[in-house]
């Protein structure tokens, strides 16, 4: 079977991780019948330096008929603080990956939090702070609405009179000169409803507690959502679930023990969590994610880290977060058989020592290049 994917390279070190993790996936995907093509979709900086536009039309004309993207990341501070600061509304992050994820209704953001015990020294916790089972969480970020999108989506609503008085602006439009500045965020009922019954489905499924992040103490749109979910709960009797503050949670991932099973958690709380939990499981190179409309299926693979422009062009950042995405990728179109091979591989490649420098332990004698460890992948799933 042949299977047309779309691919962004990225900008930054995105184009050098991307093909470490492309050839990787087009190989793996062999070992349940299936044929990749990767359809090359400029975005991001490399873009606009091409055709004039961080998202040309063409580009997301192409995701949007294929329906799934393979996503190397975009932004680059080089170009933000020149191009960008001229243009803002060519910054990518938000014409091109917000876009997507609003164009697409990506709204489940899942990032798999893991480590083995037995990788442990990944970790900078003390080790006995690893439980014995090791680390096993999901995030699952709600990837719309909250104030990514609030101002765009409900300005309109607003009198103009009130937004002027508030300072209510699309970043876009943002000079500086501002004496106030805010921002609307929001969250729909049937969102929060049709994300809890996704999120409560999945962990009912893998048979996970389910942990649900707020700030319902002073917040009136997590209030809301709370309620929600004791009310979405009630149609899952089986899955164990609990509440708890934003603040706190971040103080459990030092804990990991205390925090396992399906983290479920709005946009702007779960962008900041699950940087701080890869972290605690070895590293943002280790990243990966997968961005999923539930109800069409389309999907996109990002591994929610960086474009590390500092190591662009020098063969030194870290392809495994991407890698591992590529690895979700395969899983969501069932090739299963290649998905597990994948990961596997980037385990094996952890267990007998090699890192890229990002991951390296003081002193680490088997520091190696992006090409370098995605070959040592690549070779163990042949
Ligand atoms: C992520 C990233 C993005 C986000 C940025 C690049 C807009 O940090 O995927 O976590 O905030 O969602
Ligand atoms: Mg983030």
């Amino acid at each position: 079977m042949k299977k047309q994917i779309a691919l962004v390279t990225g900008d930054g070190s995105g184009p050098e991780m991307m093909a470490q993790a492309t050839r990787i996936v087009t190989h793996a995907a062999r070992r349940d019948g299936i044929e990749i093509e990767f359809v090359n979709t400029p975005m991001g900086w490399n873009a606009y330096e091409k055709f004039g536009d961080t998202t040309p039309t063409e580009s997301m004309k192409t995701v949007m008929d294929l329906g799934l993207v393979f996503f190397g990341g975009v932004g680059d501070p080089k170009f933000d603080k020149t191009i960008g600061k001229e243009k803002p509304e060519m910054m990518p992050e938000a014409r091109a990956l917000l876009a997507l994820r609003k164009d697409m209704g990506l709204l489940l953001n899942f990032r798999p939090m893991i480590l083995m015990r037995e990788l442990a020294h990944l970790s900078p916790l003390r080790s006995e702070f690893i439980p014995e089972e090791g680390v096993n969480m999901t995030f699952i970020r709600f990837l719309l609405e909250d104030s990514y999108f609030g101002t765009q989506d409900l300005i309109s609503e607003v009198p103009s009179t009130v937004s002027h008085q508030l300072g209510m602006k699309l970043k876009k439009d943002v000079t500086g000169n501002e004496a106030l500045v805010s921002e609307l965020a929001y969250y729909r009922r049937e969102t929060i409803e049709k994300y809890f019954r996704a999120a409560f489905s999945y962990a009912q499924k893998m048979n996970l507690l389910l942990t649900s992040i707020d700030k319902a103490n002073v917040m009136a749109r997590y209030a809301y959502w709370r309620k929600i979910v004791d009310q979405v709960a009630k149609e899952f009797p089986c899955v164990s679930y609990r509440h708890q503050l934003v603040d706190s949670a971040n103080m459990l991932l030092f804990k990991p023990e205390e925090l396992r099973g399906v983290v479920a958690c709005g946009n702007e709380h779960g962008d900041i969590l699950s940087d701080g939990a890869a972290q605690m499981v070895g590293g943002m190179g280790l990243m990966h994610s997968s961005a999923v409309n539930p109800d069409t299926m389309q999907a996109m693979f990002e591994s929610g880290a960086g474009t590390a422009p500092t190591l662009a062009g020098q063969d030194k950042a870290n392809p495994l977060g991407r890698i591992l995405t590529g690895a979700m990728l395969l899983r969501h179109i069932s090739a299963d058989n290649g998905a597990l091979a994948i990961e596997q591989a980037v385990r094996e490649v952890l267990r007998e020592g090699y890192r890229t420098t990002d991951i390296a332990e003081p002193g680490c004698a088997n520091v190696l290049g992006c090409s370098e460890i995605g070959g040592l992948v690549l070779r163990k799933i042949l």
